[in-house]
């Protein structure tokens, strides 16, 4: 008999839990678009965004919503920073800095990926050289993610923006933060990032639909002339709107916007640090289950190098075939749905066919994430799946480290 009555837990890597706040912050009847309450919440949410991306001086970035998910987010990004023929050079640890690669070609971009396989950072000496080579300085921009969600490897940010500096190299840095933001520490303005990509629907705690972009003053000016840009994608009305209806190119998502509104004065109500503080103590206690798990049995995470792994998400390798049935275990038996694979860019590497991935990111505490790793620990013992004893025991140490 099953036990997943009671109330389910997504503990995928986005679309994320929806705290109760945010959903009763979109039960609401359709606002006035024109004047009053919704353009004084939208000019106090962008002051929201602004703090978010940029805790230590705000006043540096600008950001802009779309209307989008992630591949919105991204299409904004490409077609602000590029003119046809730009070259672009993309640091790929996973499957989304591939795509993101792949969405700058298919608009005329001359691409290139460096790609540093799935389990490690990019290497910054690497991209050092690469700038270095580039005498003419025609590479555009670098482009990478900060977490990737199908690897789960983070790249240091810091360490890269370093290696464009010591390569003296034009080049506009964009960072795709739409696994990380509002989990790991980031500050755009500070790390020296041009354009920061993001989406609703996994720190932030939004359904997914809005897409986001912050902006330097250096992108900003670089990119006025930039060619592939569509009236729906450019930033420049966005950023310097001075009628409501220009900051969303056409009507606001006013629902969405009642919703990360919501979310973001929670993050502000806990405190950023404190925000980055718990993704990472939760984090270390899935690592902990899962190492303890690899002591008896094929099982191992994705990242060996702890300051390359996101604390939003966590891949965890499996042997034979475990992955697929215990996904089907814990939802059906326990009421936790965990995060498939994204193999298929891989089909001929069976490490990443006997995978899955833990999401804990936006509203998840130490109770979610315990029963999460509890739920697990009975599917592999329900599977007969070899396992190392103990994890449990260890996620909870490691949780109050
Ligand atoms: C790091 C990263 N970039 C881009 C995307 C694409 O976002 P979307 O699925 O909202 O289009 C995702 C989605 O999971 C992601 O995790």
């Amino acid at each position: 008999m099953s036990l997943a009555q009671g109330r389910p837990y997504l503990a995928i890597p986005g679309p994320s839990v929806l705290p109760d706040r945010v959903l009763a912050a979109m039960q609401q009847p359709a606002p006035n678009i024109y004047q009053g309450p919704l353009l004084e919440m939208t000019d106090a949410l962008y002051l929201q965004l602004r703090a978010l991306a940029a805790p230590g001086a705000p006043d540096r970035v600008h950001p802009a919503i779309y209307i989008a998910n992630g591949h919105g987010a991204w299409e904004a990004a490409n077609t602000n920073l590029f003119s046809r023929g730009d070259r672009a050079l993309v640091l790929a640890t996973g499957a989304f800095g591939t795509s993101w690669a792949n969405t700058a070609r298919r608009l005329g971009v001359e691409v290139e990926v460096m790609d540093f396989g799935r389990q490690t950072a990019a290497d910054p000496n690497r991209l050092e050289a690469a700038l270095k080579a580039d005498r003419a300085g025609t590479i555009r921009a670098v482009l990478v993610t900060h977490t990737d969600t199908s690897s789960s490897v983070k790249n240091d940010i810091a360490a890269l923006r370093a290696a464009i500096d010591a390569a003296g190299h034009p080049a506009l840095f964009a960072v795709d933060c739409i696994a990380s933001m509002g989990c790991d520490a980031y500050d755009m303005a500070a790390l020296g990032v041009d354009v920061t990509v993001a989406a609703s629907q996994k720190g932030l705690m939004t359904p997914p639909g809005l897409g986001l972009l912050w902006v330097s003053d250096k992108a900003l000016k670089s990119c006025a002339s930039s060619d592939l840009r569509t009236p729906y994608w450019d930033w420049t009305a966005r950023i310097g709107a001075t009628e409501y209806w220009q900051l969303f190119a056409g009507t606001a998502p006013t629902h969405h916007l009642f919703a990360l509104s919501e979310a973001l004065t929670m993050i502000g109500e806990e405190g950023l640090p404190h925000v980055w503080d718990r993704h990472a103590r939760l984090a270390r206690a899935i690592w902990a289950a899962v190492e303890t798990w690899g002591q008896g049995g094929d099982i191992a995470l994705n990242v060996p190098d702890p300051a390359a792994r996101g604390h939003s998400v966590t891949a965890v390798r499996f042997g034979d075939g475990v992955a697929g049935r215990l996904r089907a275990w814990t939802e059906a038996e326990a009421g936790v749905t965990l995060g498939i694979p994204l193999g298929a860019a891989e089909p001929d590497d069976p490490a990443y066919q006997d995978f899955l991935r833990i999401g804990h990111m936006g509203h998840v505490n130490a109770h979610m994430v315990l029963g999460a790793l509890a739920v697990i620990e009975a599917g592999l013992q329900a599977l007969g799946a070899p396992h190392g004893a103990g994890a449990i025991e260890a996620a909870a140490k490691a949780l109050l480290r």
